[in-house]
């Protein structure tokens, strides 16, 4: 089997520097060594290239929207790509922006796709519902059917489809939801595993164990609860596309990056089948 890694050093839907040194971290961390020690046929696409929109004024109080709109849009071709190739697709971010063009990828692909959405926020937010304008809070409003009547046209997401409906996501570790979002969740069950996108906020975790991300939330997944999820994920030989986002190696102490680090180089080990125990004795009997 082969997997497909695309960095996205991307950083423009949230207000925090740093996280689009996501790609750069994990990378240095070793996360393409990882996947090829477990076998796998890896090509690193490196990271994708990011528009600067001259006089790309806000709109519906979303700041550079054109220039967010062009930078998913190649992510999402990058995404069709990959899947269309056969491979698995690997996404490093950068902010969770990325699901957009993530999801609206691997969905142009596989239709059938369903989204599990591993994080303390819903990111569910329509643009005028959004309480703080950060678009990293509003990419399932994109791509959700059901959401589209408090849709504004914005100017250039005109590529978007909306294709997943909201039965088709299953929320893990949501703890911190805002007002509109929670009309949306309340429309939302698990859906049928099928090709399946996990996209994991790193920020689902518990902030002890992920302190180097911009909107940290206590009471969240212990570090085995997250490795489950994406061991299970990967244990029903769907896993289509996976998402790690919003590590930022800027925030907090050098122990605090290594502590983030270590998070979310445990989960791409285990979404890609990295057992705990590497390896256990076929012969327990006692001479
Ligand atoms: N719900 C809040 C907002 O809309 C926080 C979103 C945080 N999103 C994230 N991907 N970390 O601003
Ligand atoms: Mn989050
Ligand atoms: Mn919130
Ligand atoms: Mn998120």
């Amino acid at each position: 089997k082969s997997i497909g890694v695309v960095g996205i050093p991307f950083d423009k839907g949230q207000p925090c520097k740093g996280v689009n040194l996501g790609p750069e971290v994990l990378r240095r961390a070793g996360a393409v060594k990882i996947i090829e020690q477990l076998g796998y046929d890896v090509k690193d696409y490196g990271d994708i290239r990011l528009e600067d929109i001259p006089n790309d004024t806000s709109a519906y109080g979303v700041k550079l929207p054109r220039t967010i709109g062009a930078d998913m849009r190649r992510l999402s071709e990058t995404v069709s790509q990959v899947v269309g190739n056969g491979a698995i697709c690997l996404n490093l971010g950068g902010d969770h922006t990325l699901g957009i063009g993530s999801i609206n990828g691997h969905l142009q692909v596989k239709p059938n796709a369903a989204v599990i959405w591993i994080d303390a926020h819903a990111d569910l937010n329509p643009p005028l519902s959004s309480p703080s304008g950060n678009i990293h809070g509003m990419p399932l409003s994109f791509l959700v059917r059901e959401v589209q009547n408090y849709m504004p046209k914005l100017p250039g997401f005109d590529w978007v489809k909306p294709r997943l409906a909201a039965q088709d996501i299953a929320f893990i570790g949501i703890r911190d939801v805002d007002k509109a979002e929670k009309m949306g969740i309340h429309q939302v069950v698990e859906g049928a595993l099928n090709a399946v996108n996990p996209s994991f906020d790193i920020d689902a975790l518990d902030s002890s164990i992920c302190p180097s991300t911009g909107t940290p939330v206590s009471g969240g997944l212990t570090l085995r609860e997250g490795m489950y999820i994406v061991e299970k994920i990967f244990r029903t030989g769907n896993l289509s596309v996976f998402d790690i986002a919003e590590v930022n190696p800027k925030l907090g102490t050098p122990e605090d990056v290594a502590i983030t680090v270590n998070s979310a180089m445990s989960l791409i080990g285990a979404a890609f089948g990295k057992r705990t125990v590497d390896f256990i004795r076929d012969d327990y009997s006692i001479p």
